[in-house]
């Protein structure tokens, strides 16, 4: 996607220098910061501390994680075990998505059928490059079957702009291109449709406010920042047509783990009569659970982030202290939406009900015989 004019992803291979570059989400919207990742240990942090974010992405970094564990140990043959004690440490960066293990496990495997090291580490980089496009274009795909929710909408409404609401950052930021629930949201723009979007801020990173905000305003989509608390009562006034949200881990009946908060989006929308789609694509199912709320683990992370809250002063990043000195925080980072309260899902093969039965219509060869 285009940033002031210029083609940008948030992960890409820098062929000149060999290195892999990401930009540094931390200070977005502020700064424009690329670093590089050359150690496995600079990649666990980066998605530990979430300079990289959202579950496509953490699964492209996984996958070129793989890569630099390789490039970083050359011991001239293929050492599987200490392979697989770095692609452990690499999965156990963040809980909840699963494209971070699909990532890591699909250039693990791959290099696996490789014993000479050269050979392997070029195995590792092609694979990963190829998990990279081929998100990407399943975020483009996502996002010519979702025009259609949106197309249909905007008709009803006589080309009355389509009011959207969306959680956290599921754009392009969170995955290589396009996003997963913006990517209907840039197709429909792209195409002509009048949209709006409502930007739940999102708490306590502020991935809404500081990211989706950016991104939607770097492409000139029209939008306005809310507080997670006020898209309730958005609904209840008739200005909210359409959710839609990404997730992180949706499970083989359709329960949705995403970004905290999510789950009080859903009732609101149920309440009010206001479809409520996720948009992913397949490499965020784990095809092996059913039930979200006992299955999925959710990250809790540093209390500070409820403490504290980053922002510009006088020019400057900084963090100020929001609650009292030594008062207990809780920080769980995501929650269980369960597939009842989800109209449906915009994959790249296209629209389905949040049931078993239809998932695995679009997904036939995930059947359990
Ligand atoms: O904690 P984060 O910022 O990694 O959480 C990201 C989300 O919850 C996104 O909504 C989700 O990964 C879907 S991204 C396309």
């Amino acid at each position: 996607m285009k940033v002031d004019g210029k083609e940008m992803r948030p992960i890409w291979f820098d062929t000149v220098s060999e290195t892999v570059k990401i930009i540094d989400q931390r200070f977005l919207p502020h700064q424009l910061i690329i670093e590089d990742l050359k150690t496995v240990d600079d990649v666990i942090r980066a998605i530990k501390e979430m300079y990289v974010r959202g579950a496509p992405l953490i699964g492209a970094t996984g996958a070129l994680g793989v890569y630099v564990i390789l490039v970083q140990k050359n011991n001239g043959g293929a050492d599987n075990e200490y392979l697989d004690a770095q692609c452990r440490r690499l999965k156990d960066a963040r809980p909840t998505a699963m494209n971070l293990f699909w990532g890591v496990d699909r250039v693990r495997n791959a290099t696996l059928k490789e014993t000479e090291y050269d050979v392997r580490v070029k195995m590792a980089l092609a694979e990963a490059l190829k998990v990279i496009e081929e998100e990407a274009e399943n975020c483009r795909q996502i996002g010519r079957h979702g025009l259609a929710l949106i197309k249909d909408i905007s008709q009803r409404k006589n080309g009355k702009p389509v009011n959207i609401l969306t959680h956290c950052n599921a754009g392009w930021l969170a995955c290589i291109e396009y996003g997963t629930a913006t990517a209907p949201i840039y197709t429909a723009f792209d195409h002509g449709i009048a949209v709006h979007v409502w930007v739940d801020e999102t708490r306590p990173l502020n991935q809404g406010a500081r990211l989706t905000a950016w991104e939607l305003g770097k492409h000139g989509v029209p939008h306005t920042v809310i507080t997670d608390n006020a898209g309730g009562h958005l609904m209840q006034h008739g200005m909210v047509d359409l959710v839609i949200v990404g997730t992180d881990r949706t499970t083989r009946a359709g329960d949705v783990a995403n970004k905290i908060g999510t789950y009080l989006k859903a009732l609101a929308a149920k309440d009010n009569n206001i479809p409520f789609y996720v948009a992913l694509p397949s490499s965020t199912f784990d095809w092996r659970i059913t039930d979200g709320l006992k299955d999925i683990p959710i990250e809790e992370r540093n209390p500070d982030e409820i403490h504290f809250v980053q922002g510009l002063c006088r020019g400057k990043i900084q963090n100020v202290r929001v609650s009292p000195k030594d008062t207990p925080a809780a920080n769980p980072a995501f929650d269980v939406t369960p597939a009842s309260l989800v109209t449906g899902f915009i994959t790249e093969r296209g629209v389905c009900n949040a049931t078993e039965s239809d998932i695995m219509d679009l997904f036939p060869e995930k059947r359990i015989e």
